[in-house]
């Protein structure tokens, strides 16, 4: 176990971003399919912002013809924006068109936030209750998702749980609607209950730009760590895999195995 893993976290270098997709993409495989194998489906919630197109564009470069069991799979969102589907800034519009056009999914295994909706945090409820009703709940009693797929921006924040903002602390909701200051804007999001409950939690970050918040969320002080709303990512009963290239590793000291 290195200096940064935790018993819940696993913290992998690779050398540069194309290589930590790579080590994405092979993880997610093996855990949808090992989903797939031992509970017959595999819930899924997808992250938005940029770096993971490359990894979608993987996934959808194999499409069909890859590992992975697509009819199997239930989708969801970890966050969304305060737009409809068809906007550019939606991030369902950016996973369906770099990945879920491009697989045989089925189209009614798919659960997009309603981004537009006029009361956001009906949506929110809305959007919650339907993952209480289609995931198996865990031995807390809350739904467990197979994988949760996160970013992270450079100031630390993830999914849409930004630092400061009022969904941090939700200690009741699994998702939320909140106005989130320093875009000015309302954003859709899970909380971290829901996070931490799922079995595989794959944090992929990439880039000279979080350097500074990678070591911040990898530190051994709980209470800096949990300064950063990435930090507070801290499966109850799963595991965190934390996916980073050399530049994003930079000033951990970690390096590539
Ligand atoms: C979103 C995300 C968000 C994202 C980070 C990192 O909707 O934007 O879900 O949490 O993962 O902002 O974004 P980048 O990958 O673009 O740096």
């Amino acid at each position: 176990m290195s200096a940064s893993d935790r018993p819940y976290r696993k913290v992998l270098v690779e050398r540069t971003a194309e290589e930590a997709t790579t080590t994405a993409a092979t993880l997610l495989k093996t855990i949808v399919c090992e989903a797939v194998s031992q509970r017959g489906a595999c819930h899924v919630a997808l992250a938005g912002g940029t770096t993971p197109h490359a990894l979608y564009q993987k996934l959808a470069a194999e499409g069909a013809s890859g590992e992975v069991p697509w009819r199997s799979m239930e989708v969801f969102f970890g966050d969304e924006r305060d737009v409809g589907q068809d906007n550019v800034e939606s991030n369902y519009r950016m996973v369906q068109r770099t990945l879920l056009d491009h697989v045989p999914i089925e189209p009614t295994k798919v659960y997009p936030m309603r981004g537009d909706a006029e009361d956001l945090q009906a949506a929110a409820s809305e959007y919650e209750q339907a993952i209480r009703r289609l995931l198996p709940a865990g031995a807390g009693g809350l739904p467990r998702f197979d994988l949760i797929l996160l970013g992270m921006g450079g100031d630390g924040h993830t999914a849409s749980l930004f630092p400061g903002s009022e969904a941090l602390n939700e200690g009741k909701k699994l998702v939320t609607s909140h106005y989130v200051p320093v875009l000015g804007r309302r954003r859709l999001t899970f909380t971290f209950p829901l996070v931490n409950a799922a079995r595989n939690i794959l944090l992929l970050v990439t880039g000279e730009d979080k350097a500074k918040a990678v070591l911040g969320i990898l530190t051994d002080d709980q209470e800096s760590r949990q300064l950063l709303p990435a930090g507070r990512i801290a499966p109850t009963d799963g595991i965190l895999y934390v996916i980073l290239d050399a530049a994003a590793a930079r000033l951990t000291g970690l390096t590539h195995a």
